[in-house]
């Protein structure tokens, strides 16, 4: 499962069988089995309610696990209380203090930890260059906006040189332009500071632009954890394939296995060779996932070859500024997606090709993975 995984820095955190209930009957993290290494910055992963912020709290000293053990620098750490962990936490809504000024925000950390009053205030001065905020030490959280609320809580989170940061949907209230400058600016201070961060998130594009690793999380599990590449060139299952980038899918049935590639039977007719990912074998139901800028659109006429041609019928076309989809009907799937490439023939651009019209399309067994039904 953990391709890729041969370098060996040390771990800095290691969940091992760790389980978390908060009723006493459903488990909301099954079975965590996870090492975080220093310098890392690891992203969890995955939709609302799969157990990330329960995770992170477990982590933080904020919830107690029901079973297992976390282990930060090789130390259990489940008597050890929040304040002693040594990390850092940046949250969704800044938890900024309303009645201090940021700079005596940004110290608090280090008030609590008893540092002295001259590092204390070089500290102070440090973090706010940091984060090009001198000059607004003096107001307070109410007279800044939601993205310098933000960078407070950064600069508040790591004053104090701890070895571990965690992040909880820190950019979820700011506005999209905001958010994406944002995530560079916490990336390049995880790489100026070689700081460990365990980042949260729903949003598949931020993790893929911030983390070195990422463990996708559904209903409790860890579904993968690889690098952003490799969870998308190489999804283990329908649902990382669905959740990492996009994703179309035909559903059919596995004919012949041979190696690492099958000849599968669409349900809506036709047949392809794919990837064989995640299938039993010979009579199993499978979900093929195919990427929308792997797939090429050929005029129906023009002579193709290949394993993987089916016809397919134009629905529309929807015009995006760097590129352009064409939406088709392929095999019963009325929504697959094609990226038209920049300087595709002229027929097969955006605007060519007319709703109704009957074209082939075509792509390589590798670009076509066979995956749990989906
Ligand atoms: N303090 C709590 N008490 C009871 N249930 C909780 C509590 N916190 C979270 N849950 C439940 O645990 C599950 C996982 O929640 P959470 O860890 O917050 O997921 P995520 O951060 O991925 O959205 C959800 O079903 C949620 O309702
Ligand atoms: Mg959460």
């Amino acid at each position: 499962m953990e391709a890729g995984m041969v370098t060996s820095a040390p771990a800095l955190v290691r969940f091992s069988g760790i389980q978390k209930t908060y009723d006493g009957e459903h488990l909301v993290v099954k079975n965590l089995d996870l090492d975080i290494r220093k310098g890392e910055f690891i992203t969890l992963l995955g939709p609302s309610g799969s157990g990330k912020t329960t995770t992170l709290m477990m982590l933080a000293g904020f919830e107690v696990p029901t079973h297992g053990e976390i282990y930060l620098a090789d130390r259990p750490i489940k008597n050890v209380p929040p304040h002693k962990r040594d990390i850092g936490m940046v949250f969704q809504n800044y938890a900024l203090f309303p009645h201090l000024t940021i700079a005596e925000n940004i110290a608090f950390p280090l008030s609590v930890r008893k540092t002295s009053k001259a590092e204390a205030q070089e500290r102070v001065r440090a973090a706010l260059r940091m984060i090009k905020m001198e000059p607004l030490a003096h107001r307070r959280p109410g007279q800044l906006s939601g993205g310098q609320q933000q960078r407070v809580a950064l600069a508040r989170a790591l004053v104090f040189n701890p070895q571990l940061v965690l992040m909880d949907e820190p950019l979820g209230a700011l506005d999209k332009r905001l958010r994406e400058q944002m995530q560079l600016e916490i990336k390049q201070l995880h790489e100026t500071m070689g700081i460990t961060v365990v980042y949260v998130t729903h949003d598949q594009s931020e993790a893929l632009t911030m983390s070195d690793r990422i463990a996708v999380f559904n209903d409790g599990i860890v579904q993968q954890i690889d690098r952003p590449d490799a969870l998308y060139e190489h999804p283990v299952n329908s649902f990382v394939a669905h959740f990492i980038g996009e994703n179309n899918v035909l559903a059919g049935t596995v004919e012949t296995v041979e190696k690492e590639y099958c000849r599968v039977a669409l349900a809506g007719g036709g047949a392809v060779t794919a990837r064989a990912v995640n299938v039993s074998g010979a009579g199993a139901s499978t979900s093929l996932s195919v990427r929308p800028e792997r797939v090429a659109i050929v005029p129906d006429g023009a002579s193709s070859e290949g394993p993987n041609r089916l016809p397919a019928r134009v629905q529309n076309t929807i015009y995006l500024g760097d590129h352009a989809l064409a939406v088709l009907n392929v095999a019963g799937n009325g929504e697959f997606m094609v990226k038209l490439q920049p300087g595709t023939h002229d027929s097969l651009r955006h605007g060519s090709l007319r709703p109704g019209e009957n074209v082939f399309i075509t792509f390589r067994p590798e670009d076509c993975l066979a995956l749990d039904p989906a």
